[in-house]
């Protein structure tokens, strides 16, 4: 089932998008070649809890697979071929030339946010930036289909359609989701598809729209059996973007954007 959010629950929603924002934008000022992602991930959760609220991925379990343990961090932070769910670790440091996909969720007053931004340190490869750029494109084009009237497939081939124009694979196991009071909620949102198809949608549909976008062949993420990040079948880059938004009539209205952010668009 699809929830349709009252305006009083998007006003909280509001509040939770806007946490997430401020938790990236946060990292995306301090995230410097030589940090660890365990440091990156310390300093997003003493900002969550010094704000009252809660990371949403901490301890998250997925149903139905007894083989993946809870989720041990606050944070995902994946770096170049890693698509999604790197955990952070002490041992991992980013440096020049890398690419940082961080995905971060929190939760407060009852419902979730949840946004993604890929970072690029230093200089990087010309190709690697282009992909980043347009990962960030992709976001904005599916975004620009979640309104009112659309089905939910115009949002998903909108971002398909821009990623096959360079050329780029869609990974097309990883989806984005309804949000709310759960994480996860329906309906998925996958990053291909064919337009004018899907559930119609409709003013109040809380979505997480997430495009995860590599270089080369890949169209699958792949893990070990028992671990959580996820990587491209061919080792190339991978970029991530996320927005929690509210579909409207006219234009979705972002609960996870700022200033830092739009910057970038
Ligand atoms: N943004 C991702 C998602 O919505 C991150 C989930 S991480 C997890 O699926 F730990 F919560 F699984
Ligand atoms: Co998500």
């Amino acid at each position: 089932m699809i929830t349709i959010k009252s305006e009083r629950e998007i006003e909280l929603m509001r509040e939770s998008g806007a946490l997430v924002a401020k938790v990236l934008d946060l990292l995306e000022t301090e995230i410097k070649p030589g940090m660890t992602t365990k440091q990156l991930d310390t300093m997003a959760e003493e900002f969550i809890r010094d704000h009252h609220a809660v990371p949403s991925f901490l301890n998250y379990a997925p149903k139905g697979d007894p083989d993946v343990t809870p989720y041990p961090a606050t944070l995902c932070v994946s770096i170049n071929e890693e698509v999604v769910h790197g955990v952070p670790s002490a041992k991992r440091v980013v440096k020049e030339g890398d690419i940082v996909s961080v995905d971060c969720g929190v939760y407060k007053g009852g419902y979730h946010g949840d946004a993604a931004r890929t970072f690029v340190l230093g200089v990087i490869d010309e190709q690697v930036q282009q992909l980043v750029d347009a990962t960030r494109e992709c976001l904005y084009r599916g975004i620009a289909m979640a309104v009112e009237g659309n089905r939910l497939h115009d949002i998903s081939s909108a971002i398909e359609e821009y990623a096959r124009s360079f050329r780029y694979s869609v990974i097309e196991n990883m989806v984005g989701h309804g949000i709310g009071s759960e994480l996860h909620e329906e309906p998925a949102v996958p990053n291909y598809g064919r337009k004018h198809t899907g559930v119609k949608l409709r003013e109040g549909m809380t979505l997480a729209i997430e495009p995860m976008i590599a270089l080369g062949r890949s169209r699958k993420a792949i893990s070990r059996r028992g671990g959580w990040v996820a990587v491209t079948e061919d080792g190339k880059p991978s970029a991530h973007f996320e927005h929690t938004i509210v579909v409207r009539a006219g234009k979705a209205e972002i609960l996870t954007s700022t200033f830092l952010d739009e910057k970038h668009s």
